[in-house]
C-alpha cells in the first residue's frame, strides 16, 4: 500500500489577527506547519503534500527545506476545496491521511494509529474524534440511533442540542484515495460559511454506501488546534512541558520547570544543571555536566561540555569545554571561546576568537579580534574596532597582557608575550615581548588641599 498526508495550511487564519499565514506561527520556537509535518515524517509517511494559499510565500520559505510538495488553493472555499487541490498530486491507489497544519500537538502515533484503525476496519474514509469537557469552536461527531457516524456539524451550524455534543471532529481524517476525490467533486457550500466543508466529503462516502469509521482517540492534547492566540499559548505551554520531560527523562536537571523554555530543536548532554529563569533557543546544543543559569538566554549556539553560564545573553556562538561566562555578559555572533575561556561580568564580545585559557574577566568590548591562548584582558579595556565607516581588527597573541582601560584602536596587532601600560590608548603594534605604555606622566601638585581652602 501506498501512503500519502496531505497537509492543509492555505487558510489566513482570520482569528489570529495577523499579517503572518496562521501555520507560520511559532510554537516553542518552530512554525506549527514545521511540527506537523515532522510528526507525519516520523509516523512513517514521506510523501507530503501541503496546500498552501493565503501568505504562500511565506510558508513556502519554511517548508522549502523539508522535501514537502506543494499545491497552491488560490480562492480559499474551504477545507474540502483545499484537499481537491491536491488530487493530481495522489496516486490515486492510495491511502491519505489529512492534517491541518494548525495542530502542531500532534505525535507521530496519532498518526499512526489512525492509518492503522482505517486499514483494520478497511474503510473508506476514517476520521478521528476525541470527547472534550469543552468543545467549543470544533464541528461535533453527530451519531445515528445505532451509533454509527452520521455526520460532522460546524460550531457555527449547529443546534443548541448538537452543540452540547462533547465528541469533536479533530480534523484528522484517513481517505481512501479512490474514494475521496470523486466525493468531494460533489460538495455544495451550502452552510453558515459559505464553504466547502470536507467533513461534508463523510456524509457524501457514507450515504454512497462506504464504509466510514470514527476513531475515538483519548490523546487530547495531540490534536489540540490552534485558531486564536490564545490557543497559540496554551499550544506552547504543552509543548514547553513535553521538551523539558523529555529532557529530564534524559538525564537533564531542570530546576524548575515551570521557568525554563526550552525550544523543541534544543539539544542538552545529560547532567546538565538548568536553573530558573532560562530560556533556550533555536539550534543551540549543549554538552553535558554544564550549568546553565539563572537568567540566561541562548540562541542557535553550539556550547561545550562542563561550561557555566550565569545570567548572560549568548547568541550565535560556539563555546568550548569547560569555559566560564558571566554573570551579565553578552556573547554576539561569530564569537569562538575556545577551552578553557572565562569571560567575567559585563563583558560584550562580537565576532571574535578567544584563545584557550584567555581571560576577560571584568567590564570590556572585544570586537573583531583575534585572541591567542593564555591572554590576560584587564578590566575596562576596549577594542576600538570601528572608525564610524570601516570595522579594523586586533590580533593579541599567545600571552598577552593587557593593562587595565586600555584602547585597543584598531588595526593593531600585540606580539607574543607583549603588555600594556593601564590607562593606554594604543596606536600602534607592540613587538612580542614589549610593553606598550602611552599616557601622560603623573605630576603631583603639593598641598593642593590646604591651598584650596
Ligand atoms: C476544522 C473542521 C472542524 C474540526 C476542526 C479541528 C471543517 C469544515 N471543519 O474547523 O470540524 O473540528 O477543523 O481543528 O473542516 N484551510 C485551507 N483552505 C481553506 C480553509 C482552511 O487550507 O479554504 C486549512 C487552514 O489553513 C487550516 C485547516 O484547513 O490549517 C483547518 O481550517 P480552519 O479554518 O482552522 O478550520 P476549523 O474552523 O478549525
Ligand atoms: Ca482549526
Amino acid at each position: 500500500m501506498k501512503y500519502s498526508a496531505v497537509i492543509l495550511a492555505a487558510g489566513k487564519g482570520v482569528r489570529m489577527c495577523s499579517e503572518l499565514p496562521k501555520v507560520v506561527h511559532r510554537v516553542a520556537g518552530m512554525p506549527m506547519i514545521v511540527h506537523v509535518i515532522n510528526a507525519v515524517k516520523k509516523a512513517g509517511i514521506d510523501d507530503i503534500i501541503t496546500v498552501v494559499g493565503y501568505g504562500r510565500e511565506k510558508v513556502e520559505e519554511i517548508v522549502s527545506s523539508a522535501g514537502v510538495q506543494l499545491v497552491t488553493q488560490e480562492e480559499q472555499l474551504g477545507t474540502g476545496h483545499a484537499l481537491m487541490q491536491a488530487e493530481k498530486k495522489i496516486d490515486p491507489d492510495s491511502t491519505v491521511v489529512v492534517l491541518a497544519g494548525d495542530t502542531p500537538l500532534v505525535q507521530p502515533s496519532t498518526v499512526k494509529n489512525l492509518l492503522e484503525a482505517h486499514c483494520k476496519e478497511q474503510a473508506a474514509a476514517t476520521v478521528l474524534s476525541t470527547e472534550l469537557s469543552n468543545p467549543y469552536g470544533y464541528g461535533r461527531i453527530v451519531r445515528g440511533s445505532d451509533n454509527s457516524f452520521s455526520r460532522v456539524v460546524e460550531e457555527k451550524d449547529a443546534s443548541e442540542t448538537e452543540k452540547q455534543i462533547r465528541e469533536i471532529n479533530t480534523g484528522m481524517y484517513c481517505f481512501a484515495a479512490s474514494e475521496v476525490f470523486d466525493a468531494l467533486s460533489t460538495l455544495n457550500p451550502d452552510n453558515a460559511q459559505k464553504e466547502y466543508y470536507l467533513t461534508d466529503v463523510l456524509t457524501v462516502l457514507k450515504n454512497k454506501g462506504k464504509k466510514v469509521s470514527v476513531l475515538l482517540g483519548d490523546a487530547e492534547e495531540d490534536v489540540y488546534g490552534v485558531n486564536d492566540r490564545v490557543q497559540l499559548s496554551h499550544a506552547e505551554a504543552v509543548m514547553r512541558k513535553r521538551k523539558n520531560m523529555e529532557l529530564m527523562k534524559k538525564g537533564v536537571t531542570i530546576i524548575d520547570p515551570a521557568t525554563t523554555f526550552i525550544d523543541s530543536s534544543v539539544e542538552v548532554g545529560r547532567d546538565t544543571v538548568i536553573l530558573p529563569f532560562t530560556l533556550i533557543e533555536g539550534g543551540t546544543v549543549i554538552g553535558e555536566r554544564c550549568e546553565i543559569g539563572p537568567g540566561v538566554r541562548i540562541s542557535d549556539s553550539i556550547i561545550g561540555s562542563g561550561v557555566t553560564i550565569e545570567s548572560s545573553r549568548i547568541k550565535s556562538a560556539i563555546i568550548g569545554d569547560e569555559c566560564t561566562v558571566g554573570p551579565y555578559s553578552y556573547l554576539r555572533p561569530e564569537t569562538i571561546l575556545h577551552r578553557g575561556v572565562k569571560v567575567g561580568d559585563f563583558v560584550e564580545i562580537k565576532k571574535s576568537t578567544i584563545g584557550e585559557n584567555s581571560k576577560i574577566p571584568h567590564l570590556s568590548y572585544v570586537g573583531d579580534a583575534v585572541v591567542g591562548k593564555g591572554v590576560n584582558v584587564g578590566a575596562g579595556t576596549i577594542t576600538c574596532n570601528y572608525d564610524g565607516k570601516n570595522k579594523h581588527q586586533t590580533i593579541l597573541e599567545d600571552g598577552v597582557f593587557i593593562g587595565s582601560n586600555t584602547n585597543l584602536v584598531a588595526p593593531v596587532k600585540l606580539g607574543k608575550n607583549s603588555s600594556t601600560g593601564a590607562g593606554s590608548t594604543i596606536t600602534r603594534d607592540i613587538p612580542a615581548n614589549s610593553l606598550g605604555v602611552e599616557r601622560a606622566k603623573q605630576r603631583n601638585i603639593k598641598d593642593w588641599f590646604l591651598r584650596k581652602k
